[in-house]
Protein backbone atom coordinates (compact mmCIF):
# COMPACT_ATOMS: atom_id res chain seq x y z
CA UNK A 1 0.00 0.00 0.00
CA UNK A 2 1.34 3.30 -1.16
CA UNK A 3 1.81 6.00 2.10
CA UNK A 4 -0.77 8.33 2.25
CA UNK A 5 0.93 11.47 0.63
CA UNK A 6 -0.38 14.45 -0.69
CA UNK A 7 0.82 13.33 -4.24
CA UNK A 8 -0.58 9.95 -3.87
CA UNK A 9 -3.85 11.32 -3.06
CA UNK A 10 -4.02 13.73 -5.60
CA UNK A 11 -3.58 10.83 -7.87
CA UNK A 12 -6.98 10.00 -6.94
CA UNK A 13 -8.55 13.60 -6.94
CA UNK A 14 -10.77 13.33 -10.03
CA UNK A 15 -14.12 13.95 -9.37
CA UNK A 16 -15.56 10.88 -7.97
CA UNK A 17 -12.10 9.11 -7.35
CA UNK A 18 -12.15 9.31 -3.56
CA UNK A 19 -15.20 6.96 -3.81
CA UNK A 20 -14.03 4.85 -6.46
CA UNK A 21 -13.16 1.85 -3.66
CA UNK A 22 -16.73 0.99 -4.18
CA UNK A 23 -18.03 3.49 -0.97
CA UNK A 24 -21.26 4.71 -2.15
CA UNK A 25 -21.37 8.86 -1.68
CA UNK A 26 -23.60 9.19 1.59
CA UNK A 27 -27.54 10.03 1.18
CA UNK A 28 -27.31 14.08 1.34
CA UNK A 29 -24.22 14.06 -0.77
CA UNK A 30 -24.55 15.64 -4.40
CA UNK A 31 -22.03 16.50 -6.50
CA UNK A 32 -23.92 19.60 -7.60
CA UNK A 33 -21.14 21.48 -8.56
CA UNK A 34 -22.10 24.21 -10.68
CA UNK A 35 -19.46 26.93 -12.14
CA UNK A 36 -19.10 29.07 -14.71
CA UNK A 37 -19.35 26.23 -17.63
CA UNK A 38 -22.70 25.64 -16.79
CA UNK A 39 -26.82 26.82 -16.10
CA UNK A 40 -27.23 28.22 -12.87
CA UNK A 41 -28.39 25.66 -10.56
CA UNK A 42 -32.08 25.91 -9.43
CA UNK A 43 -32.47 25.63 -6.23
CA UNK A 44 -35.92 25.54 -4.74
CA UNK A 45 -37.31 26.14 -1.09
CA UNK A 46 -40.49 24.23 -0.64
CA UNK A 47 -42.48 22.55 1.80
CA UNK A 48 -43.28 18.25 1.91
CA UNK A 49 -44.52 15.89 4.29
CA UNK A 50 -41.11 13.49 5.10
CA UNK A 51 -40.60 10.75 7.45
CA UNK A 52 -38.46 12.31 10.10
CA UNK A 53 -38.98 10.07 13.69
CA UNK A 54 -39.45 7.06 11.74
CA UNK A 55 -42.85 6.44 12.72
CA UNK A 56 -45.33 8.50 10.51
CA UNK A 57 -44.78 11.29 8.20
CA UNK A 58 -44.71 14.90 9.79
CA UNK A 59 -46.34 17.73 7.96
CA UNK A 60 -45.26 20.87 6.89
CA UNK A 61 -41.68 20.22 6.56
CA UNK A 62 -39.85 23.14 4.61
CA UNK A 63 -36.60 21.61 2.58
CA UNK A 64 -34.20 22.92 -0.28
CA UNK A 65 -33.64 21.05 -3.67
CA UNK A 66 -32.03 21.31 -6.53
CA UNK A 67 -31.98 19.19 -10.02
CA UNK A 68 -29.42 17.24 -8.87
CA UNK A 69 -30.73 16.21 -5.59
CA UNK A 70 -30.61 12.69 -4.79
CA UNK A 71 -34.23 10.87 -4.00
CA UNK A 72 -33.63 11.32 -0.07
CA UNK A 73 -35.64 14.58 1.05
CA UNK A 74 -33.11 16.16 3.05
CA UNK A 75 -31.80 19.80 1.90
CA UNK A 76 -28.64 18.58 -0.83
CA UNK A 77 -24.86 19.05 0.23
CA UNK A 78 -24.13 21.73 -2.52
CA UNK A 79 -20.66 22.64 -3.90
CA UNK A 80 -18.63 24.98 -5.59
CA UNK A 81 -14.77 25.70 -5.91
CA UNK A 82 -12.45 28.15 -4.48
CA UNK A 83 -11.94 30.73 -6.48
CA UNK A 84 -14.35 29.58 -9.06
CA UNK A 85 -17.70 31.14 -9.40
CA UNK A 86 -20.70 29.78 -8.29
CA UNK A 87 -24.75 30.87 -9.44
CA UNK A 88 -27.41 29.80 -7.83
CA UNK A 89 -31.47 31.10 -8.99
CA UNK A 90 -33.09 30.51 -5.95
CA UNK A 91 -37.21 29.85 -5.91
CA UNK A 92 -39.16 30.34 -2.96
CA UNK A 93 -42.26 27.82 -3.43
CA UNK A 94 -42.91 28.53 0.39
CA UNK A 95 -45.85 30.40 1.65
CA UNK A 96 -43.76 32.77 3.24
CA UNK A 97 -41.23 35.24 2.30
CA UNK A 98 -37.71 33.75 2.35
CA UNK A 99 -33.82 34.26 1.83
CA UNK A 100 -31.14 32.35 1.34
CA UNK A 101 -27.61 33.40 3.54
CA UNK A 102 -24.39 31.78 2.81
CA UNK A 103 -22.78 31.08 6.27
CA UNK A 104 -19.01 31.34 6.86
CA UNK A 105 -18.60 32.48 2.81
CA UNK A 106 -17.00 35.77 2.64
CA UNK A 107 -18.81 37.17 -0.55
CA UNK A 108 -20.21 40.38 -1.74
CA UNK A 109 -23.00 42.25 0.97
CA UNK A 110 -25.08 42.26 -1.72
CA UNK A 111 -25.68 38.16 -1.52
CA UNK A 112 -25.70 37.69 1.96
CA UNK A 113 -29.27 36.83 2.43
CA UNK A 114 -30.64 39.23 4.97
CA UNK A 115 -33.85 41.02 4.37
CA UNK A 116 -33.80 44.67 4.09
CA UNK A 117 -30.06 44.94 5.06
CA UNK A 118 -28.66 43.46 1.60
CA UNK A 119 -31.74 42.33 -0.52
CA UNK A 120 -35.07 42.39 -0.32
CA UNK A 121 -37.38 39.31 1.09
CA UNK A 122 -37.48 36.44 -2.07
CA UNK A 123 -42.04 36.65 -1.60
CA UNK A 124 -43.69 33.24 -2.32
CA UNK A 125 -43.53 32.48 -6.05
CA UNK A 126 -40.48 34.79 -6.35
CA UNK A 127 -36.88 33.95 -6.89
CA UNK A 128 -33.29 35.45 -6.42
CA UNK A 129 -30.03 34.91 -7.96
CA UNK A 130 -27.08 34.39 -6.13
CA UNK A 131 -23.56 34.80 -7.76
CA UNK A 132 -20.48 34.99 -5.70
CA UNK A 133 -16.92 33.35 -5.92
CA UNK A 134 -15.59 31.37 -2.60
CA UNK A 135 -12.42 32.91 -1.34
CA UNK A 136 -12.18 30.05 1.00
CA UNK A 137 -12.28 26.20 0.63
CA UNK A 138 -14.10 24.07 3.78
CA UNK A 139 -17.38 23.25 5.41
CA UNK A 140 -20.17 26.16 5.05
CA UNK A 141 -23.56 25.79 5.26
CA UNK A 142 -26.43 27.85 3.67
CA UNK A 143 -30.09 28.75 5.46
CA UNK A 144 -32.58 31.30 5.48
CA UNK A 145 -32.38 34.62 7.52
CA UNK A 146 -36.19 35.35 7.70
CA UNK A 147 -38.81 33.82 9.88
CA UNK A 148 -35.62 32.44 11.10
CA UNK A 149 -36.19 29.77 13.63
CA UNK A 150 -39.77 28.12 12.06
CA UNK A 151 -37.85 27.91 8.68
CA UNK A 152 -34.71 26.31 10.19
CA UNK A 153 -36.51 24.44 12.85
CA UNK A 154 -39.24 22.73 9.61
CA UNK A 155 -35.71 21.87 8.18
CA UNK A 156 -34.65 24.63 5.74
CA UNK A 157 -30.47 23.95 6.73
CA UNK A 158 -28.24 22.60 3.97
CA UNK A 159 -24.32 22.18 3.64
CA UNK A 160 -22.34 23.61 1.33
CA UNK A 161 -19.18 22.35 0.68
CA UNK A 162 -16.37 24.43 -1.12
CA UNK A 163 -13.58 22.40 -2.85
CA UNK A 164 -10.20 23.19 -3.31
CA UNK A 165 -7.97 21.29 -5.98
CA UNK A 166 -4.88 21.12 -3.72
CA UNK A 167 -6.72 19.33 -0.95
CA UNK A 168 -6.22 16.38 0.18
CA UNK A 169 -8.36 13.49 -0.90
CA UNK A 170 -9.14 10.65 1.33
CA UNK A 171 -10.50 7.56 1.10
CA UNK A 172 -13.77 8.46 1.63
CA UNK A 173 -15.65 11.41 2.78
CA UNK A 174 -19.07 11.85 4.96
CA UNK A 175 -21.37 15.06 5.34
CA UNK A 176 -23.44 15.26 8.30
CA UNK A 177 -26.24 17.94 9.07
CA UNK A 178 -26.81 17.24 13.06
CA UNK A 179 -30.18 18.69 13.98
CA UNK A 180 -33.25 18.52 16.24
CA UNK A 181 -36.86 18.26 15.05
CA UNK A 182 -39.84 19.38 17.87
CA UNK A 183 -42.27 16.72 16.60
CA UNK A 184 -45.42 15.71 18.93
CA UNK A 185 -45.80 11.72 19.88
CA UNK A 186 -47.78 11.74 17.06
CA UNK A 187 -45.30 13.10 14.66
CA UNK A 188 -46.50 16.23 13.91
CA UNK A 189 -44.66 19.33 14.68
CA UNK A 190 -45.52 21.04 18.39
CA UNK A 191 -44.66 24.46 18.80
CA UNK A 192 -41.33 25.71 18.22
CA UNK A 193 -40.23 27.65 21.61
CA UNK A 194 -41.34 27.87 24.67
CA UNK A 195 -40.78 32.00 26.42
CA UNK A 196 -39.05 30.58 29.46
CA UNK A 197 -37.04 28.10 27.57
CA UNK A 198 -36.22 30.89 25.16
CA UNK A 199 -35.02 32.89 28.22
CA UNK A 200 -32.49 30.49 28.96
CA UNK A 201 -30.66 28.01 26.42
CA UNK A 202 -33.60 27.62 24.01
CA UNK A 203 -36.06 25.11 23.76
CA UNK A 204 -34.38 21.55 22.66
CA UNK A 205 -35.78 19.13 19.88
CA UNK A 206 -37.45 16.20 20.86
CA UNK A 207 -36.16 14.14 17.73
CA UNK A 208 -32.37 13.99 16.71
CA UNK A 209 -31.31 13.07 13.67
CA UNK A 210 -28.04 13.13 10.88
CA UNK A 211 -28.95 14.20 7.55
CA UNK A 212 -32.61 13.80 8.63
CA UNK A 213 -32.65 10.35 9.99
CA UNK A 214 -32.40 8.99 13.40
CA UNK A 215 -28.90 6.92 14.01
CA UNK A 216 -28.64 6.79 10.09
CA UNK A 217 -25.33 4.32 9.72
CA UNK A 218 -23.06 4.68 6.34
CA UNK A 219 -20.55 2.55 5.08
CA UNK A 220 -16.98 3.59 4.77
CA UNK A 221 -13.48 0.99 3.59
CA UNK A 222 -12.02 -0.51 6.54
CA UNK A 223 -8.44 0.52 7.55
CA UNK A 224 -9.37 3.82 5.84
CA UNK A 225 -9.19 7.23 6.20
CA UNK A 226 -12.74 9.40 6.18
CA UNK A 227 -13.26 13.25 5.97
CA UNK A 228 -16.19 13.86 8.18
CA UNK A 229 -17.80 17.01 7.81
CA UNK A 230 -20.17 18.10 10.09
CA UNK A 231 -22.79 20.81 11.01
CA UNK A 232 -24.65 21.71 13.31
CA UNK A 233 -27.30 23.21 11.82
CA UNK A 234 -29.73 22.79 15.13
CA UNK A 235 -31.16 26.51 16.34
CA UNK A 236 -30.52 25.20 19.81
CA UNK A 237 -28.28 22.22 20.76
CA UNK A 238 -24.60 22.94 21.56
CA UNK A 239 -22.98 19.17 20.72
CA UNK A 240 -20.14 17.48 22.49
CA UNK A 241 -18.92 14.96 20.13
CA UNK A 242 -16.65 11.93 20.36
CA UNK A 243 -15.67 8.45 18.45
CA UNK A 244 -16.35 5.40 19.88
CA UNK A 245 -14.57 2.76 17.90
CA UNK A 246 -11.99 4.88 16.07
CA UNK A 247 -9.41 7.78 16.26
CA UNK A 248 -9.28 10.96 14.30
CA UNK A 249 -8.03 14.17 13.99
CA UNK A 250 -9.08 18.14 13.36
CA UNK A 251 -8.46 19.53 10.08
CA UNK A 252 -10.82 22.10 10.01
CA UNK A 253 -12.64 24.00 12.30
CA UNK A 254 -15.79 26.39 10.89
CA UNK A 255 -14.54 25.78 7.32
CA UNK A 256 -10.59 26.79 8.40
CA UNK A 257 -8.05 24.12 8.84
CA UNK A 258 -6.21 24.73 12.03
CA UNK A 259 -3.02 26.13 12.62
CA UNK A 260 -1.97 22.39 13.50
CA UNK A 261 -4.25 18.93 12.89
CA UNK A 262 -4.86 18.03 16.19
CA UNK A 263 -6.34 14.92 17.65
CA UNK A 264 -9.92 14.55 18.41
CA UNK A 265 -11.03 13.79 22.29
CA UNK A 266 -14.31 15.76 21.95
CA UNK A 267 -15.17 18.72 20.46
CA UNK A 268 -17.95 21.55 21.10
CA UNK A 269 -19.91 22.20 18.00
CA UNK A 270 -22.66 25.13 18.62
CA UNK A 271 -25.57 26.00 16.21
CA UNK A 272 -23.80 27.75 13.46
CA UNK A 273 -20.23 25.61 13.47
CA UNK A 274 -18.52 23.44 11.37
CA UNK A 275 -15.77 20.35 12.23
CA UNK A 276 -13.76 18.63 9.65
CA UNK A 277 -12.56 15.13 11.01
CA UNK A 278 -10.61 12.71 9.28
CA UNK A 279 -11.05 9.70 11.12
CA UNK A 280 -9.13 6.28 10.40
CA UNK A 281 -12.02 3.51 10.07
CA UNK A 282 -11.14 0.21 11.88
CA UNK A 283 -9.27 -2.72 10.06
CA UNK A 284 -12.02 -5.36 10.46
CA UNK A 285 -15.04 -5.57 8.12
CA UNK A 286 -18.36 -4.90 10.05
CA UNK A 287 -16.26 -3.25 13.01
CA UNK A 288 -18.30 0.23 13.54
CA UNK A 289 -17.59 3.78 15.04
CA UNK A 290 -20.43 5.62 16.69
CA UNK A 291 -20.42 9.26 16.85
CA UNK A 292 -21.66 10.35 20.08
CA UNK A 293 -22.48 12.82 21.48
CA UNK A 294 -21.77 12.98 25.18
CA UNK A 295 -23.67 16.55 26.41
CA UNK A 296 -24.58 17.02 29.25
CA UNK A 297 -23.54 13.43 29.95
CA UNK A 298 -25.26 10.28 28.40
CA UNK A 299 -23.61 8.96 25.58
CA UNK A 300 -26.38 9.78 22.70
CA UNK A 301 -25.99 8.07 19.04
CA UNK A 302 -26.10 10.12 15.88
CA UNK A 303 -24.25 8.43 13.34
CA UNK A 304 -22.64 4.82 13.09
CA UNK A 305 -20.08 4.47 10.16
CA UNK A 306 -19.38 0.69 9.22
CA UNK A 307 -16.19 -0.72 7.99
CA UNK A 308 -16.67 -2.42 4.56
CA UNK A 309 -13.76 -4.97 2.40
CA UNK A 310 -10.01 -5.25 2.95
CA UNK A 311 -8.32 -3.11 5.41
CA UNK A 312 -6.71 -0.23 3.59
CA UNK A 313 -4.20 -0.03 6.57
CA UNK A 314 -4.08 3.96 6.19
CA UNK A 315 -2.40 5.57 9.19
CA UNK A 316 -3.74 9.06 10.63
CA UNK A 317 -0.33 9.92 11.16
CA UNK A 318 -0.18 10.31 7.69
CA UNK A 319 -3.36 13.04 7.12
CA UNK A 320 -1.37 16.26 5.15
CA UNK A 321 -3.03 19.47 6.16
CA UNK A 322 -5.69 20.94 4.12
CA UNK A 323 -4.89 23.40 1.95
CA UNK A 324 -4.67 26.95 3.61
CA UNK A 325 -7.29 29.79 2.86
CA UNK A 326 -5.78 33.50 1.97
CA UNK A 327 -6.83 35.69 5.49
CA UNK A 328 -5.71 39.02 6.43
CA UNK A 329 -3.49 39.14 9.35
CA UNK A 330 -4.81 41.67 11.56
CA UNK A 331 -2.80 44.33 12.89
CA UNK A 332 -3.46 44.04 16.93
CA UNK A 333 -0.79 47.66 17.25
CA UNK A 334 -3.39 49.94 15.25
CA UNK A 335 -6.53 48.31 16.47
CA UNK A 336 -9.50 49.67 17.11
CA UNK A 337 -11.77 48.06 20.42
CA UNK A 338 -15.34 47.10 20.37
CA UNK A 339 -17.15 46.76 23.08
CA UNK A 340 -19.63 43.78 22.81
CA UNK A 341 -21.42 43.40 26.15
CA UNK A 342 -24.10 40.14 25.92
CA UNK A 343 -26.89 40.45 28.38
CA UNK A 344 -30.17 39.60 29.23
CA UNK A 345 -32.96 42.22 29.26
CA UNK A 346 -35.77 43.14 31.39
CA UNK A 347 -37.52 44.97 28.66
CA UNK A 348 -40.46 42.20 27.91
CA UNK A 349 -42.27 43.51 25.02
CA UNK A 350 -41.15 42.15 21.34
CA UNK A 351 -40.57 45.21 19.01
CA UNK A 352 -41.78 44.38 15.68
CA UNK A 353 -39.60 42.72 13.28
CA UNK A 354 -39.63 42.46 9.64
CA UNK A 355 -39.20 38.42 9.98
CA UNK A 356 -41.49 37.92 12.37
CA UNK A 357 -41.50 37.94 16.15
CA UNK A 358 -41.20 36.10 18.84
CA UNK A 359 -43.40 38.60 21.23
CA UNK A 360 -40.55 38.87 23.48
CA UNK A 361 -37.36 40.58 24.67
CA UNK A 362 -34.95 38.88 27.02
CA UNK A 363 -31.35 39.50 25.60
CA UNK A 364 -29.33 42.46 24.63
CA UNK A 365 -26.13 43.29 22.82
CA UNK A 366 -24.42 46.66 24.68
CA UNK A 367 -27.86 46.78 26.36
CA UNK A 368 -30.19 47.02 23.28
CA UNK A 369 -32.12 44.25 22.35
CA UNK A 370 -32.36 44.11 18.72
CA UNK A 371 -35.92 43.52 16.92
CA UNK A 372 -35.67 40.15 15.51
CA UNK A 373 -33.81 37.83 12.86
CA UNK A 374 -33.09 40.81 10.90
CA UNK A 375 -31.77 43.85 12.11
CA UNK A 376 -33.62 46.49 10.96
CA UNK A 377 -31.12 48.78 9.57
CA UNK A 378 -30.84 51.25 12.81
CA UNK A 379 -27.22 52.64 13.70
CA UNK A 380 -24.59 50.04 13.58
CA UNK A 381 -22.99 48.66 16.61
CA UNK A 382 -19.83 49.93 15.03
CA UNK A 383 -18.73 51.55 11.67
CA UNK A 384 -15.33 50.23 10.60
CA UNK A 385 -12.94 51.18 8.47
CA UNK A 386 -12.25 49.45 5.20
CA UNK A 387 -8.69 47.30 5.54
CA UNK A 388 -7.90 48.10 9.15
CA UNK A 389 -8.19 45.92 12.27
CA UNK A 390 -10.63 45.92 14.96
CA UNK A 391 -10.84 43.88 17.86
CA UNK A 392 -14.40 42.67 19.45
CA UNK A 393 -14.28 42.52 22.82
CA UNK A 394 -17.24 40.22 23.68
CA UNK A 395 -18.55 40.08 27.59
CA UNK A 396 -20.87 37.79 28.44
CA UNK A 397 -23.10 38.66 31.64
CA UNK A 398 -25.38 36.09 31.26
CA UNK A 399 -25.12 32.26 32.92
CA UNK A 400 -25.55 31.11 29.22
CA UNK A 401 -23.25 30.16 26.58
CA UNK A 402 -24.05 32.08 23.16
CA UNK A 403 -22.09 31.50 19.91
CA UNK A 404 -21.70 34.42 18.24
CA UNK A 405 -21.79 34.99 14.37
CA UNK A 406 -20.11 37.39 12.06
CA UNK A 407 -21.25 37.60 8.47
CA UNK A 408 -18.92 38.06 5.35
CA UNK A 409 -15.73 38.42 7.26
CA UNK A 410 -13.65 36.39 9.66
CA UNK A 411 -12.34 36.78 12.88
CA UNK A 412 -9.17 35.65 14.58
CA UNK A 413 -9.56 34.64 18.28
CA UNK A 414 -7.21 36.32 20.48
CA UNK A 415 -7.70 35.63 24.37
CA UNK A 416 -10.22 34.65 26.44
CA UNK A 417 -10.50 35.14 30.27
CA UNK A 418 -11.39 31.64 31.20
CA UNK A 419 -9.34 28.95 28.97
CA UNK A 420 -6.41 28.71 26.35
CA UNK A 421 -7.81 29.22 23.11
CA UNK A 422 -5.75 28.85 19.67
CA UNK A 423 -5.68 31.63 17.56
CA UNK A 424 -8.59 30.16 15.00
CA UNK A 425 -9.73 31.77 12.38
CA UNK A 426 -13.67 31.67 12.29
CA UNK A 427 -17.05 33.42 11.08
CA UNK A 428 -18.34 31.60 15.07
CA UNK A 429 -17.37 31.78 18.48
CA UNK A 430 -18.87 30.41 21.46
CA UNK A 431 -19.09 32.26 24.24
CA UNK A 432 -19.59 30.79 27.68
CA UNK A 433 -20.91 32.15 30.95
CA UNK A 434 -18.64 34.32 32.35
CA UNK A 435 -16.15 34.59 29.33
CA UNK A 436 -14.32 38.02 28.02
CA UNK A 437 -13.07 37.05 24.98
CA UNK A 438 -11.00 38.93 21.69
CA UNK A 439 -12.11 38.47 18.25
CA UNK A 440 -9.46 40.34 16.02
CA UNK A 441 -11.19 41.39 12.44
CA UNK A 442 -9.69 42.59 9.79
CA UNK A 443 -12.43 44.84 7.96
CA UNK A 444 -12.02 43.63 4.62
CA UNK A 445 -15.16 43.35 3.01
CA UNK A 446 -17.69 46.20 2.85
CA UNK A 447 -21.31 46.69 3.71
CA UNK A 448 -23.61 45.98 6.60
CA UNK A 449 -22.66 42.71 8.12
CA UNK A 450 -25.24 40.78 10.42
CA UNK A 451 -23.25 39.79 14.20
CA UNK A 452 -25.88 37.70 16.21
CA UNK A 453 -26.26 34.37 18.86
CA UNK A 454 -26.78 31.52 16.49
CA UNK A 455 -29.07 30.06 19.34
CA UNK A 456 -31.74 30.82 16.84
CA UNK A 457 -34.32 32.28 19.71
CA UNK A 458 -31.58 34.35 21.52
CA UNK A 459 -31.04 35.67 17.69
CA UNK A 460 -34.95 36.54 17.19
CA UNK A 461 -35.49 37.96 20.80
CA UNK A 462 -33.02 40.38 21.09
CA UNK A 463 -29.28 38.87 20.54
CA UNK A 464 -28.70 40.35 16.83
CA UNK A 465 -26.75 43.70 15.63
CA UNK A 466 -24.66 44.50 13.29
CA UNK A 467 -21.65 46.27 11.87
CA UNK A 468 -21.05 48.83 9.32
CA UNK A 469 -17.66 48.65 6.82
CA UNK A 470 -17.23 51.53 5.18
CU1 LIG B 1 -25.89 31.17 10.09
CU2 LIG B 1 -26.88 35.07 10.42
O1 LIG B 1 -26.41 33.13 10.21
CU1 LIG C 1 -27.36 33.24 22.66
Amino acid sequence: MLPLTRRNLLKAAAVGGAYASGVALAPGITRALAGATTDPLLLEAYELTAMIDGKAPSKGVMSYRTSASPADVAPPVLRARRGEPFSVRFENLLQEPTTVHWHGLRIANAMDGVPFLTQPYVYPGDGFDYTFTPPDAGTFWYHPHCNTLTQIGRGLAGMFVVEDPNDPVFDGEIALNLRDWRLGGNSQFIAQFKARDAAKAGTFGTVRTANWQVEPSYDAPAGGLIRLRLLASDVTRIFNLRLAGAEAVIVAIDGQPVPSIMPLDMAVVSPGQRLDLVLRMPDDEGATVVIEDVRPSTPKTVARLRAVGASLKRSLGDVPPLAANPQAEPDLSTATEVPLILSATAEQAAKDSICGSLGYSFWAINKVPYPGDSADPMAPLAEMKRGRTYVFNLENVTPHAHPIHLHGMNFKVISSSTRKVLPLVSDTYLVLPDEKVQLAVVADNPGDWVLHCHIIEHQKTGMTSFVRVV
